[in-house]
């Protein structure tokens, strides 16, 4: 039976990161994946382009019980690191927007970038192996996999969330964890399209492929970004950033024109032009269809020129806390992210490690961390994957 001193369960962005450093030590690695590639979600990821850190990370960009536990990796391995492996495999890049760094190319760079690199340290990998079962031996642990069995002293687990099963997510993970005796934080779908009841629906529908800056708020949480009419309801990444903060019965509250001084600019509009119907005024800031439902809404005949300041403010107030009731989100099947995953309680922040069964390590998205949208998610793999690869 083959011994490694290291054995990984999943080649995403955390296995891939976590076998290169541990190859670095000298130790030898295999990483397990039951798919036929490694990194399949880099290479979907950031429309193609791999959204690969964001020069932002900080603790307040992650979700977790526990905010502090992500800040040791996090602070160890930051996104300067990351970006001078980039830039030593000559992958061109750009900033987007707010920090997000995508490939000038494709993900598929990154991909390549994490293969030579493991391979230069001598990791194996073993494609198409599904994990039959994990058991603890005196020393380390027994990995029966599909095609063989294979003995290691520790054990990372980085087999992801359960984000888009049609691209090999599964709940093993998690289930790795119970077997072990940690706990799980309740999991559930983030950055992820809101979706609505039927009547609702029908009444947005007519905006599907509308595309507009807006200020979204759930509470005090806010975010300044695009928000993007569906089929199905809202999406864009203003709504995926809170949807990782809605629940089930909540509405959100959605500035269309951020920034402006909204009352200002009707009383404006009501000076230059008082023949005009609110819905003509306000198609002169959105998108026409947009305006023509929040005229419909707003349900105001006749002509701006007749409106009081107090009618005005009504209209404002429409379109600056236009709120909305979602009734769900797509879930799992469209969410690019897992809130939720193994407690961090059971965790050591400095290595990943479970506290309580040496030599297993728990990295990535399977944990209790969570990012926003825009390369927290990959800088939390690559930083949790670092930290593992130190010690495992
Ligand atoms: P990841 O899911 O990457 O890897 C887990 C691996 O384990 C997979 O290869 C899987 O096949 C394997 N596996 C699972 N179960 C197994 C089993 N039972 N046996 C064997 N192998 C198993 N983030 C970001 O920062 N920037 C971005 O641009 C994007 N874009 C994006 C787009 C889309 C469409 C999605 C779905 C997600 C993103 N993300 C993102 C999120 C990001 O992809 C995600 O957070 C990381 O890939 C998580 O890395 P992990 O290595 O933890 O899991």
């Amino acid at each position: 039976m083959a011994h490694y001193d290291v054995i990984i369960l999943g080649a995403g962005a955390a296995g891939m990161m976590a076998a290169i450093e541990a190859g670095k030590r000298g130790r030898s690695v295999m990483v397990v994946d039951h798919a036929k590639f490694p990194g399949e979600k880099i290479r979907i990821s950031g429309g193609g382009r791999c959204n690969f850190t964001n020069t932002n990370t900080q603790r307040d960009r992650f979700l977790s019980h526990n905010p502090r536990f992500a800040l040791s990796a996090l602070s160890r391995y930051t996104p300067t690191d990351f970006i001078a492996m980039v830039k030593r495999h000559g992958i061109a890049f750009h900033e987007k927007t707010l920090g997000q760094l995508f490939c000038d190319s494709n993900a598929q760079q990154i991909i390549s970038m994490l293969t030579t690199e493991m391979r230069a340290v001598g990791v194996k990998l073993a494609l198409s192996t599904s994990v039959v079962s994990v058991n603890k031996t005196v020393n380390g642990f027994g990995v029966a996999l599909s095609d063989s069995n294979a003995t290691c002293d520790s054990l990372i687990v980085a087999t992801g969330g359960k984000s888009i099963p049609k691209m090999g997510a599964t709940s093993f993970g998690y289930q790795m964890a119970s077997q072990f005796g940690l706990r799980l934080v309740e999991t559930r779908p983030a950055l992820v399209p809101l979706t609505f009841e039927e009547g609702a629906l029908e009444r947005l529908k007519p905006l599907a492929g509308i595309a507009t800056d807006v200020t979204v708020s759930h509470g005090k949480t806010r975010f300044d970004e695009a928000l993007l009419f569906t089929h199905r309801g809202l999406s864009g990444p203003a709504i995926l950033q809170i949807s990782s903060f809605w629940r089930e019965g909540d509405e959100i509250c959605i500035d269309l024109l951020p920034d402006s001084d909204v009352m200002a600019l009707l009383r404006e509009a009501r000076a230059k032009s008082p023949k005009l119907q609110i819905q003509t005024v306000v198609s002169a800031w959105l998108p026409k269809k947009l305006a023509q439902l929040l005229g419909e809404d707003l349900e105001m005949p006749g002509m701006i020129g007749d409106f009081s300041d107090k009618k005005l403010a009504v209209v404002a107030d429409a379109l600056t806390s236009w709120t909305l009731k979602p009734v769900g989100s797509e879930g799992y099947r469209t969410a690019e992210v897992t809130l939720g995953g193994v407690d961090t309680r059971d965790l050591d922040a400095k290595t990943m490690a479970a506290r309580a069964v040496p030599g297993l390590y728990f990295i990535g998205e399977v944990v209790d961390v969570t990012g926003w949208l825009g390369g927290y998610n990959f800088q939390w793999a690559w930083a949790s994957g670092w930290a593992a690869g130190q010690v495992a």
